[in-house]
């Protein structure tokens, strides 16, 4: 084990805390992850030391906060490998950088009649953005099936879904429900051949893999901070260069702008023409500090522990008479979803949380995910680099008693 774990867990003082009188076992990571004390130091200390509006200001503290500010975007540039810091646009999350792309992709570079190709594994912000554009401008969804594994069908299929009309390709790296890790390089080398860009949500892929979007080639990624040991409010949107100059402004304020008058409004340049209002400048510095962390303690260690407690999860739950796992993809990130019996997913994940268990339960945002599956929801264990086996164990005793009483 390359990861020292009673050293990584004292990083997050929550993990040390009882919830109904016994020792939290978090394992919704998924979700969100904790942060360790790095992160809520240097936001803190940012907060008491430096505080002062970005970009604008003249005066010590603001060219102070703004030198945090632009050091956290170089910071979040050689974390995923992108050329040039002009090519990283901070946004709330995953969430509002896929909208800001359906939004001023769809605007551009679509016409009523135009398809977007998404999957069946998609979380709804990967899905609901694009029907959105589809009511306001007649564009049409299209989306990729899965196999019964939950791996997303093979590449020829993916090709025959791209026609003349296919303007853009939107696929999960990583499914939050199935942990399935979909071949996204293999992907885009396939969609690029028909002439069609792809954006990759990399929400569940950030805090697992190592993202080199250079290698990857993907037009487009997002990720959200706080699933990364990050702090909430901020995420990414990676744009080449090239596609982030043709699309134009998301919203309008200060700080994107680069002339204004009532005759005529000129735009500031990358990637600030994508950045309207103040922006959570305490939280950049937030983020870039955990991606310090995480590359600290290694991305290839998590992984390769986070696998650890996945295969060790999965086969110990196979141990559970009546328990059915989803998604059984050869290559998976740390999730695993399961139902057992007939028991109602939310009484499963209710009885594990009086057991100090935390899980989620229901449809993890992936309605057509679930309606694929043939449910209305699952259990959902995740994991994250403080996870252990006896975490796990822990969990399968819970379910087992769970069963007893039904
Ligand atoms: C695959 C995936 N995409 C997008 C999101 C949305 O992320 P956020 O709510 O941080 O914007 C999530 C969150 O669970 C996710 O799992």
């Amino acid at each position: 084990m390359m990861i020292d774990l009673t050293t990584l867990r004292a990083d997050f003082p929550i993990l040390s805390r009882e919830v109904y009188g016994r020792p939290l076992v978090y394992l919704d990571n998924a979700a969100t992850t904790q942060k360790p004390l790095c992160v809520l130091d240097a936001m803190r200390d940012e907060y008491l030391n430096v505080n002062a509006n970005v970009h604008r200001g003249v005066h010590f503290l603001s060219q102070q906060a703004t030198d945090l500010h632009e050091a956290a975007r170089e910071r979040v540039r050689t974390f995923i490998n992108a050329r040039k810091t002009e090519e990283v646009v901070f946004t709330r999350g995953t969430t509002e950088a896929i909208n800001l792309v359906a939004s001023t992709f769809c605007a551009s570079q679509m016409r009523e009649g135009d398809e977007v190709v998404v999957t069946d594994m998609e979380h709804h912000s990967n899905i609901v953005p694009w029907q959105l554009q589809a009511q306001q401008r007649g564009i049409i969804v299209r989306h990729l099936p899965i196999t019964d594994r939950g791996e997303l069908c093979p590449l020829d299929e993916v090709e025959r879904m791209l026609g003349d009309r296919t303007r853009l390709l939107c696929v999960t790296h990583v499914s939050n429900v199935l942990g399935t890790v979909n071949p996204v390089k293999d992907i885009i080398r396939v969609a690029h051949e028909h002439g069609v860009p792809v954006l990759v949500d990399a929400a569940q892929s950030a805090p697992h893999l190592r993202l080199d979007v250079q290698a990857m080639d993907c037009d487009f990624l997002a990720f959200s901070g706080h699933k990364m040991y990050g702090p909430t409010g901020i995420g990414v949107l990676y744009g080449k260069e090239a596609w982030l100059d043709r699309l134009p402004p998301y919203q309008g304020g200060g700080e994107m702008i680069d002339k204004v008058s009532w005759e005529r409004t000129t735009f500031e340049r990358l990637p600030f023409k994508f950045e309207a209002g103040t922006p959570d400048y305490v939280a950049t510095h937030g983020l870039a500090t955990a991606i310090d962390y995480l590359e600290r303690v290694g991305l290839d260690n998590v992984a390769a522990h986070e696998k650890d407690l996945t295969d060790y999860c999965t086969e110990r739950l196979r141990e559970v008479e009546g328990l059915r796992i989803y998604g059984e993809a050869g290559h998976k990130a740390g999730v695993v979803s399961f139902l057992v019996g007939d028991i109602h997913h939310l009484d499963m994940g209710t009885l594990l949380d009086r057991l100090g268990i935390a899980v989620r339960t229901g449809h993890h945002c992936a309605q057509p995910l679930m309606a694929r599956l043939g449910v209305t929801g699952t259990v959902r264990a995740s994991f994250a680099m403080y996870n252990t086996r006896e975490e796990v164990d822990l969990l399968v005793a819970g379910i087992r008693r769970v069963v007893t009483m039904f």
